[in-house]
């Protein structure tokens, strides 16, 4: 075949997933594995959702409802913003892509660190956009090494808030202080795919952000459905932006991006506080309890505003996760991100919590990290 895809595609790293369950128990001939390597919601998803889709499923002959209405309205009354500040994505995934496509060209810039979520720079490649990445301080976002690194080419500066992998957040003060030196002419992205675990005093306010941004730069807050709202299968997450951001995304998505059972099962799942506050409340215990546990352990645990942690298991952290593996537990080794000691386990149930610590501990002394 002669035909060749450009160089700045052929050299993109595809995507590392979580490892699947179903891959795991065919690889290794484990029964009954156990995933706490996607961050996703242990507990299922809202009951109210999965009866939003039930009831959806007659209707799957008609294309959805391309302008998101209902669910568009729902975020927008419950958090005080205009619907035509609302954009709705298959996943939030997909609003990355769309702030790519209709802010970056070929040669333009984008800054973002590393270890972050790995798909900003992903995108960026795609558009064949160039990609500054900048390393962490400490686990943290470096803010002045990133405003040091904004020149006239640069368009966006994707900052997930809370960090993946880290868990570790910005201080709302450092933050205000960072947008108001960013220039007019950059778009600052708050991927704030993980806020609802965050500590109240840590979440920064992004409607007064996005509204009071005259004289300053965009802010673009996004948001998931996929983590607290434990729909990651249907794929649904949003923006929040000024309405002139939004109207631009609007122009590069395609007409019908969001199915329609994704659209109901948002709406549903909005409405179900109880799940929302069980789901919080379960984490909250699942993590104090996982971290005191890994500290017993010897290892050392590091603060997270997020439902998953690191952990320094104090030797090769892939060889311990090959060893997870086939004990049924499948958690993340942070080696390939630059912590060669370090794993990253999501909060999963009380029982799943146990099954993880049983594993770790049997696996630590087979492989003898800790004495
Ligand atoms: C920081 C961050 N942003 C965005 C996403 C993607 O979320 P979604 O499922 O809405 O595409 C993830 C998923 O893990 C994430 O960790």
């Amino acid at each position: 075949m002669k035909i060749e895809a450009p160089e700045y595609i052929r050299s993109i790293v595809p995507y590392p997933p979580g490892k699947p369950i179903e891959e795991l128990e065919r690889e290794y001939g484990v029964q009954n594995p156990i995933k706490l390597a996607s961050n996703e919601n242990p507990w299922g998803s809202s009951p109210k959702a999965l009866e939003a889709i039930r009831n959806g499923l007659s209707n799957l002959n008609r294309y959805p409802d391309g302008s998101n209405f209902y669910l568009v309205k729902a975020i927008a009354d419950k958090l005080g913003f205009s619907p035509d500040e609302v954009i709705i994505g298959n996943g939030s995934d997909e609003i990355i892509e769309f702030l790519v496509k209709a802010f970056v060209e070929p040669g333009d810039e984008v800054i973002t660190s590393h270890p972050s979520f790995l798909m900003y720079q992903k995108v960026v490649q795609v558009r064949g956009g160039v990609n500054i990445i900048l390393p962490l301080k400490g686990m943290h976002h470096d803010l002045d090494t990133i405003l040091a690194k904004i020149t006239e080419r640069t368009r966006l500066v994707f900052l997930d808030n809370p960090n993946n992998p880290t868990a570790t957040s910005i201080s709302p003060p450092d933050l205000y202080t960072f947008l108001s030196n960013v220039p007019e002419s950059v778009i600052v992205v708050l991927d704030e795919a993980y806020v609802d675990f965050m500590d109240l005093d840590q979440q920064v306010d992004v409607y007064s952000l996005i509204h009071n941004s005259k004289g300053r730069c965009g802010v673009v807050a996004l948001r998931t459905f996929s983590k607290a709202y434990g729909l990651a299968g249907v794929r649904v997450g949003y923006g929040l932006m000024d309405k002139r951001l939004a109207d631009m995304l609007h122009r590069v998505r395609q007409p019908f991006n969001v199915n329609q059972l994704a659209q109901l099962a948002a709406i549903a799942a909005l409405e179900d506080g109880e799940f929302y506050e069980q789901t919080l409340e379960g984490t909250r215990e699942g993590k104090a309890w996982l971290t005191k546990e890994v500290e017993k352990l010897g290892c050392r645990s590091y603060a997270s505003q997020t439902n998953f942690f690191l952990v320094d298991v104090k030797g090769d952290a892939t060889v311990l996760y090959e060893a997870m593996l086939r004990k049924g537990v499948i958690i993340r080794s942070m080696k390939a991100y630059g912590y060669a000691n370090v794993i990253r386990i999501s909060v999963g149930t009380t029982e799943e919590n146990y099954r993880c610590i049983g594993a770790l501990d049997q696996c630590l002394q087979e492989l003898a990290y800790v004495s």
